[in-house]
Order: structure tokens, then C-alpha cells, then sequence
């Protein structure tokens, strides 16, 4: 168990690691995400939290960053690194959007507008 002081966090990333996520590559994906904060030096400014499914499963996987609200899909572990360099940029991973996020959730194509309906 760890308390770490986030203060100075200026990003955090959700990395699904449920079972869908799992089957296509989610540790390794958190594990390219590690890998790369620690390359860039960026261990401070962005902190990373493993999920369980986050109800996007045809979608895996899934990677949600914070605070833009950004939910990302198909993530794999070599778009995982662009998306660290990306976001240390204040860009996003414009190839890989599943919904943005703008006082709601908007689905960034027709994939994210497809599923069942939440009541
Ligand atoms: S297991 Fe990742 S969204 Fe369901």
C-alpha cells in the first residue's frame, strides 16, 4: 500500500485492466504507460490508477485521463506511449478518442454512440 503526495498531479490516467481489457493486452498496456512516465520524467505530473471494466468492453482497451475527461479505446501498449507524450503536450491521442468530454459525455464517432441504452 502506498500514499503518495499528488499534489502537482496534472494528469490521471484510468487503465482498464478488467477482463476484456485484460485479453487485449491491459497490463501490458499499464505497463507501457508506467514505462513511459518514467522515460519522460513525468513520475510527478501524472499518476496512474488500474480499473476494473469500465462498461466499454468492445472498446478495449480502455484508458480514461483526467481531468479532460477523455476516454480513449484500442488502446495498445505502443499508442499507450504516444498517449503519455501526447498528453504531457496538452494534446490528446486524436486517432484513438472514444468521448470526449464537454459538461457530458460525446461520443467522438458513431463506435462510442453504439451499446445498450443506461436507463
Ligand atoms: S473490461 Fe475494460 S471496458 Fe470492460
Amino acid at each position: 500500500m502506498t500514499t503518495w503526495n499528488l499534489q502537482g498531479t496534472v494528469s490521471h490516467l484510468l487503465i482498464c485492466n478488467g477482463s476484456s481489457c485484460k485479453k487485449h493486452k491491459g497490463e501490458e498496456v499499464a505497463e507501457a504507460i508506467e514505462d513511459e512516465i518514467e522515460k519522460q520524467g513525468a513520475q510527478s505530473l501524472i499518476h496512474t490508477t488500474v480499473t476494473r471494466c469500465n462498461g466499454r468492453c468492445s472498446d478495449s482497451c480502455v484508458v480514461i485521463a483526467y481531468p479532460e475527461g477523455v476516454w480513449y479505446k484500442e488502446i495498445t501498449p505502443k499508442s499507450a506511449k504516444s498517449l503519455v507524450r501526447k498528453h504531457l503536450q496538452g494534446e490528446r491521442l486524436e486517432d484513438h478518442l472514444l468521448y470526449t468530454y464537454d459538461g457530458q459525455l460525446m461520443a467522438a464517432d458513431d463506435k462510442g454512440a453504439k451499446g445498450k441504452k443506461k436507463k
